[in-house]
């Protein structure tokens, strides 16, 4: 009967764990659904590489305020007075063209180039001094990236001027983030709707 009785106890403290492991079970998905805030942040810590990446000088140089480009890594003026001009490929003879060629031409301080040919973004596209809710904005806005959604990830999984950025030619450090990283996360962050992170918190320049 003892015997009987002690197994009779097993037996309930058995199901009492068999229950409460299930309910934790069906409680999982639950747990998992609940927070939009987990996802969120998952598209936030994404454009955060995003943004590193945009604000780093071998990308802002050519995504400047003004209408120079900028060089090195303290985002000089571009020698030689180099002006934006009227198609953002330069100004009477000093056209982006004359210096910099298909490809980097090797050793310091010489032009880089890229297939496709080299000039700088048109006047909407800055990275300059955007902070990260104004950059986040400035990437979704049609009226100044004129590219659709996929139009940038092919933009920045496959350009040859974004691709330089991790080839850029002798006596230039490349961006640091790996580019699959940078592309993975441009991606994960558009999927999630492209949150732009809160105004508040922006200010770095
Ligand atoms: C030689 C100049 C040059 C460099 C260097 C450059 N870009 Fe650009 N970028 C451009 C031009 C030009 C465009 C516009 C392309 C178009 O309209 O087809 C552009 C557009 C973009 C866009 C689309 C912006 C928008 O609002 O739609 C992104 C994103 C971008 N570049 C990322 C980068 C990244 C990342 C790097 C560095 C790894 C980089 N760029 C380096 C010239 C440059
Ligand atoms: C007269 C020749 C000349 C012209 C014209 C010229 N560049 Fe350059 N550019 C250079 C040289 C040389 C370098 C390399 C400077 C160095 O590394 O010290 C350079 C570097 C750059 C860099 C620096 C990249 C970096 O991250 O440091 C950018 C961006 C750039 N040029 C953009 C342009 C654009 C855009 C135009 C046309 C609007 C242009 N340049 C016209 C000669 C020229």
């Amino acid at each position: 009967m003892n015997f009987f009785r002690r197994h009779l106890r097993f037996c309930a403290l058995g199901f009492f764990m068999l229950f409460a492991v299930s309910a934790l079970v069906q409680c999982r998905p639950e747990a998992e659904a609940a927070p939009d805030g987990a996802a969120a942040m998952t598209a936030l810590e994404s454009f955060e590489v995003v943004y590193g990446v945009l604000q780093h000088p071998r990308c802002m140089n050519c995504h400047p305020g003004g209408d120079r480009p900028l060089q090195h890594d303290d985002h000089q003026p571009h020698a030689m007075n180099v002006q934006r001009g009227p198609d953002d490929r330069g100004r009477f003879a000093m056209r982006c063209d004359a210096c910099h060629g298909t490809g980097n031409l090797p050793g310091a301080n010489m032009p880089p180039g890229v297939s496709t040919g080299w000039h700088l973004a048109p006047r909407e596209m800055v990275f300059e001094g955007l902070s990260r809710h104004e950059l986040a904005k400035m990437l979704m806005d049609p009226e100044r990236s004129h590219m659709s959604s996929d139009e940038l990830i092919e933009h920045v999984t496959s350009d040859p001027l974004v691709l330089w950025g991790w080839d850029p030619g002798d006596g230039r450090e490349p961006v640091p983030t790996p580019h699959a990283e940078f592309a993975a996360a441009f991606r994960t962050w558009i999927a999630a709707g492209a949150p732009a992170p809160p105004e508040e918190e922006a200010q770095v320049r």
